[in-house]
């Protein structure tokens, strides 16, 4: 099964691929931020997912009013009821156009971006089981 981002759409596809290779769509779960890099961490499942939560400051950088940064995670996600956690967020101050995010050795969480700094924080135990 793909799980595809879809920026524009602020959308994850889920795609199931058939034996003769062809992608079915499965289903389509909209997230209302702009949705970057998805890490689907290998133990649990979980997605981590990169996201914008306001397009227009990443596409027209300013440094004074910088883009903000979000991470979800999303437990579940074939499931019917697929639940979705702001994992982290902020306005811009800390970290600016989050992208990409990843569990790192169990209760981190690694965050990295489009412009120059990751940040590596401690995950909240309700959020990593
Ligand atoms: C972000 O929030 C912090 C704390 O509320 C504030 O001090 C800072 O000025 C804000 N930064 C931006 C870019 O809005």
């Amino acid at each position: 099964v793909f799980n595809v981002a879809d920026i524009f759409g602020s959308c994850i596809h889920i795609l199931e691929v058939q034996e003769d290779k062809n992608l079915t769509p499965l289903k389509v779960l909209h997230l209302g931020t702009l949705v970057d890099n998805i890490d689907v961490d290998q133990e649990t499942g979980d997605l981590w997912v990169g996201c914008h939560p306001n397009g227009w400051k990443m596409f027209n950088y300013n440094p004074d009013v910088p883009p903000g940064s979000e991470v979800l995670q999303i437990k579940n996600i074939h499931s019917e009821k697929p639940m979705v956690f702001q994992a982290y967020a902020d306005n811009g101050s800390v970290i600016q156009g989050s992208s990409v995010a990843a569990p790192y050795k169990g209760r981190k969480l690694l965050i990295g971006t489009i412009f120059h700094k990751a940040l590596l924080c401690d995950l909240n135990p309700l959020q990593s089981d």
